[in-house]
């Protein structure tokens, strides 16, 4: 587990280098990087004028969806980001949740912590805090948060009961769980799934839905819905020939 998660933060590491010089995700393999998961990202994810408001572009996104469409965000509220990467989903959910409100980010990557500071700085957001940790030990505590939001990185945890444990743990009773990730709708072989490349690049972690399902219940929600939104098989999103499918999904779900 150790391995996969330091294989991980390098290579999450390196975009954050890329972006921060100028670069886009789509230099590299990344969960939205254009050989990868989503494409681009694009309007049809995020308004443009939204983001643009930040003083931010969409290639400061990295996911696979966009969790803060999915979670209905009530001024005064706190959110929680699993993963914040360059900080966008965070911004956007610190707007929403103005005034009283305040959005969290946790990301165990410096240098994409030290990136979203600079774009908390650019866009002038005040009810944000981009903290350092894991998503299996989340730094915060219990039922401190009204909302848990998290864009293309469960999939990348080698542990995602500890993951989902934990994200229930932090949540207040009757708070939200609303993230975008990517799921294994047709098996992968056994060469794709061992990849740590293929891992980083959000194919080799992801796991059937079926699967991801059972651990969200397991974890103590209800109210589990998954929705899948794009479906890749061989050839697509890194995936080789002859290779199975993943697909991005939506999954809500809430603490009772
Ligand atoms: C694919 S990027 C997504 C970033 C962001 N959610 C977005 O949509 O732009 C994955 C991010 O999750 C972070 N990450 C991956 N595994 C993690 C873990 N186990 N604990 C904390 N952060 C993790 C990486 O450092 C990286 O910033």
């Amino acid at each position: 587990m150790d391995t996969i998660r330091e294989s991980v933060r390098a290579k999450y590491a390196e975009t954050a280098i890329k972006l921060r010089d100028g670069g886009s995700c789509c230099d590299s393999s990344c969960c939205g990087g254009s050989d990868a998961i989503s494409g681009p990202i694009g309007e049809e994810e995020y308004s443009k004028a939204e983001v643009a408001d930040l003083g931010l572009s969409l290639g400061a996104s990295l996911g696979c969806g966009n969790p803060t469409a999915l979670a209905q965000l009530h001024a005064g509220e706190i959110v929680l980001d699993l993963g914040s990467g360059p900080g966008l989903d965070v911004l956007l959910s610190a707007r929403r949740v103005s005034p009283g409100g305040h959005a969290y980010g946790v990301d165990m990557t410096d240098e994409m912590l030290s990136l979203a500071n600079e774009n908390k700085a650019r866009a002038g957001v005040e009810n944000a805090t981009f903290l350092k940790g894991t998503i299996e030990a989340i730094p915060l505590a219990d039922a401190a948060v009204d909302v848990v939001i998290s864009n293309c990185v469960i999939n990348l945890a080698a542990d995602k009961t500890a993951v989902l444990k934990e994200a229930f743990r932090v949540l207040k009773p009757g708070g939200r769980f609303a993230v975008s990730d990517m799921v294994e709708v047709e098996p992968l072989p056994a060469q794709v799934k061992s990849a740590i490349d293929a891992w980083a690049g959000c194919v080799a972690g992801t796991i059937p839905v079926d699967e991801y399902r059972a651990a969200v219940v397991e974890a103590g929600f209800d109210a589990v819905e998954i929705e899948i939104t794009n479906t890749y098989g061989p050839g697509e999103a890194g995936l080789p020939p002859g290779s199975g499918k993943i697909a991005s999904a939506f999954i809500r779900a809430a603490k009772p």
